[in-house]
């Protein structure tokens, strides 16, 4: 199979050899970093790093791994750009494409990296867009692998919004790859029902079982992996804050839910995280709300069943193998 100048743009475009090929590549590479086995392959190359939205893990993932494979990379951010304001989407990519070898985006609808990877003529990758986070899932697929040995049959409990990227492209990449997946939080924030319709199709192929489940005490019944994100994403407004909080107290990821868990669960999140006071959003919200703590306890981020830094470490392997998979023919 050739991933080469393929586009990774949604977890729905990728069959289960793909999603275990760019694992595969993945691993290998995080053993060359390791080992300090140069694998500078891509000397020569140069890569658009496109973000409209703030960015630690994706961007540093990309920027590392662009050097690691030997290219250049150029950030440009939400304010150094043409894009959207001056110049259109289209003629953009075009011009990218004429200096590029390859474009990340992160941005907001799913259809601006569709359009950028029609229009540019080089490979794009999707590092986050409003309905699909793919390059983290590879983190997290390759996080639960090196725990867990395998991925097919396991389950992963998703407690929280499961509308948004984060939820959407869980499920998806559980049913490809036959991991069963379970959303857990209050109806109105269960997938976009034609979403689910796709993903048990696929499910019904691969054997995964899809669950939804309103009871935060029965969520994790059977979890080998119990993962969060935080309850208001990025770009959406500031108000909704209140509406969530209620909503979603309930779905914290406490030692409780971890209780409810297999014995051996880990606990994963794709960061960053609202787990206690450092950071100016959560101050701000206990001012106005009193809570100490967000989506997952402090307790649980930082205990023994938390892998959240092993899987922070992996967005990079995965980037590198997406990155170096779409450009060069044999890896
Ligand atoms: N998980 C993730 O995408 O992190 P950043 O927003 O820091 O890139």
């Amino acid at each position: 199979m050739s991933l080469y100048k393929k586009h990774f743009l949604k977890m729905l475009d990728l069959s289960a050899a793909e999603i275990e090929e760019y694992l595969r590549v993945a691993a290998l590479l995080k053993e060359k970093k390791k080992a300090g086995v140069p694998h500078d392959m891509l000397r020569g190359k140069n890569i658009a790093l496109l973000f409209e939205k703030t960015s630690t893990r994706t961007r540093c993932a990309f920027e590392v791994a662009a050097a690691d494979l030997g290219m250049h990379a150029v950030y440009l951010d939400p304010k150094s750009s043409q894009l959207g304001k001056k110049e259109s989407i289209a003629d953009t990519a075009k011009v990218l494409g004429r200096m590029f070898d390859a474009i990340e985006y992160r941005g907001y609808g799913q259809e601006i990296v569709e359009e950028i990877a029609r229009e540019s003529g080089v490979p794009t990758f999707n590092g986050l867009t409003n309905e699909s986070h793919p390059t983290q899932i590879l983190a997290d697929f390759l996080t639960i692998r090196e725990e867990k040995g395998t991925l097919k049959g396991l389950t992963l409990a998703y407690y929280g919004d499961a509308r948004y990227n984060m939820g959407n492209s869980l499920m998806v990449g559980a049913a490809k790859v036959g991991m069963n997946f379970t959303a857990c939080c209050p109806e109105k924030y269960f997938p976009d029902p034609a979403l689910v319709a796709k993903c048990r199709e696929i499910a019904a192929e691969t054997g995964s079982v899809l669950r939804f489940e309103t009871d935060p005490a029965k969520g994790s019944a059977h979890a080998d992996a119990v993962y969060t994100d935080v309850w208001v994403s990025m770009g959406e407004p500031a108000e909704v804050w209140e509406e969530r909080i209620a909503d979603l107290s309930p779905y914290r990821v406490t030692t409780e839910v971890m209780a409810g868990a297999k014995e051996d669960a880990i606990f994963l999140h794709c960061l960053p995280a609202f787990h206690d006071l450092g950071t100016e959003i959560g101050r701000a919200i206990h001012e106005r709300f009193g809570l100490t703590e967000m989506e997952v306890s402090d307790e649980v981020f930082l205990g023994k069943q938390s892998k959240v830094f092993d899987e922070a470490e992996n967005r990079l392997h995965t980037i590198k193998s997406v990155i170096a998979l779409s450009l060069c023919d044999s890896v």
